[in-house]
């Protein structure tokens, strides 16, 4: 297995370009099953999910063409309705197939996705308002069957705003009978780029952004040419990087309307953030001051930076407390931060961070995605050398990331295990 190295405390400088996101273009991939024809979707980044995803969707009869960053689906022979464990245990985001499937072929077969690091990660409510729509849902050796001759539109209420259940439900929703209210919906920037690639191939769908989105269904979709958002969890990662150590990068081709909080959180450690012709300028300023952390839906400061943020508090001045409202067990990195002399207290949800002059640098291990962020982050900081291992969860959503911190001027390089 890959691992990372990186002589940790020399000041970031530079430009790095921010690659297409992967949480928009996973579900916009998906959305190609409910056409007929070929779609061209830009700006696809280059990662392990997106591989595993067009794995998934060639598996069920989809023709995929291109290789960087356009691609282009036809979805117009699909026969295949079943989405197998052994690829949906790689990508929990596979669920994603599980609305267009019964929309379009009035079936779905879907291995459930079985928890992962952060935590249990259910699809209860994907399948409750399936349920809602009118599906015959069955759970059976670890799938889900959903079946449905015609999905009827329904009024959904999310008890959480679960981000791939709007998602699944949206693009469920938009060739049924009737019009479908999802109540308390998600929020983020990827949904509101869903909506608009739906609404390019003829759908109607209103209110993405906002927690109350309506679908008025539609017979038929026909495909369509778009683009993918760029990254904000991968421009919020560099932001930090020039806070955590103190130099200034410059993130081009990010929406900074896209990271308002962690921006504004960032300000308050007393960064110099501002906008500059086609993205965002970030300077460190000195010593950096602690601050609070909550993580919540978006648009509260995103889950997927909490960890990130956390290696920057661990060598701020004072007492920081990041608590996670999203999920049950996203302080994995913690472990492996107080290796490296971090000073972490975990009480419950939150994480009593106090911070240290400086971090060391240590052999560590990735545990998941956004935690192998935050350790090259920390090690970027830190005094020595970080050799970070288990690499293939960094490949999953960041692209070239040792290639683009190396053009910043960091000393990391990527070494190829056995
Ligand atoms: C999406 O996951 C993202 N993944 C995650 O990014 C992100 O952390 C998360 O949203 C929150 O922003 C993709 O978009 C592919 P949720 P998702 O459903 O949709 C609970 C990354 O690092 N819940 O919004 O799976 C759930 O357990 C990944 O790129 C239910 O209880 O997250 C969690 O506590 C990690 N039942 C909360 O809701 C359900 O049916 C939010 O989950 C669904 C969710």
């Amino acid at each position: 297995m890959d691992k990372i190295v990186i002589e940790g405390g020399k000041p970031l400088s530079g430009e790095v370009r921010i690659s297409g996101a992967k949480n928009a273009a996973l579900p916009i991939m998906a959305s190609a099953l409910l056409t007929d024809g070929w779609n061209t979707f830009h700006n696809i980044p280059d990662l392990m999910d997106i591989r595993t995803a067009k794995k998934l969707l060639k598996s069920l009869g989809v023709i995929i063409e291109g290789t960087s960053e356009t691609i282009r689906l036809n979805a117009g022979a699909i026969s295949n309705f079943e989405a197998s464990y052994e690829l949906v245990k790689t990508m929990r985001a596979s669920i994603l197939v599980l609305g267009p499937l019964v929309a379009r072929l009035g079936i779905a077969r879907v291995s459930l996705p079985g928890g992962c690091a952060i935590g249990a990660r259910p699809v209860n409510l994907h399948i409750k308002a399936l349920q809602d729509m009118g599906a015959e849902v069955v759970l059976k050796d670890g799938y889900v069957e959903a079946r449905a001759k015609r999905l009827k539109g329904a009024t959904i209420y999310f008890d959480i705003p679960t981000v791939t259940g709007t998602e699944n439900i949206m693009m469920a929703a938009v060739l049924a009978d009737g019009v479908t209210l999802l109540k308390n919906a998600a929020k983020e920037p990827e949904i509101v780029n869903l909506a608009q690639v739906l609404n390019g191939m003829g759908a109607k769908v209103t209110g993405a952004g906002t927690d109350v989105i309506c679908v008025e269904g539609v017979e038929r979709l026909h495909p369509v040419e778009a683009e993918v958002i760029p990254d904000r969890i991968e421009a919020g990662t560099y932001l930090i990087a020039a806070g955590i150590t103190g130099g200034e990068i410059r993130v081009m081709g990010c929406c900074p309307s896209h990271l308002d909080a962690l921006v504004e959180k960032l300000r308050d450690t007393g960064m110099v953030i501002e906008p500059i012709e086609g993205g965002l300028k970030a300077a460190g300023n000195g010593r950096i001051r602690s601050v609070d952390v909550k993580t919540m839906p978006h648009p509260g400061f995103p889950t997927d930076l909490q960890a990130q943020m956390m290696s920057m508090m661990a060598v701020a001045e004072g007492l920081s407390v990041i608590t996670e409202t999203v999920f049950e067990n996203r302080f994995m990195h913690v472990g492996e931060l107080m290796r490296m002399g971090a000073d972490v207290q975990i009480q419950g949800s939150s994480a009593i961070v106090k911070g240290v002059g400086a971090l060391k640098g240590a052999p560590v291990m990735a545990t998941d995605l956004r935690a192998s962020a935050s350790l090259i982050l920390a090690g970027l900081a830190a005094k020595g050398t970080t050799e970070l291992s288990r690499v293939y969860h960094l490949d999953r959503g960041y692209q070239d990331i040792e290639k683009k911190f190396s053009a910043l001027g960091a000393a990391i390089r990527r070494v190829s295990g056995s």
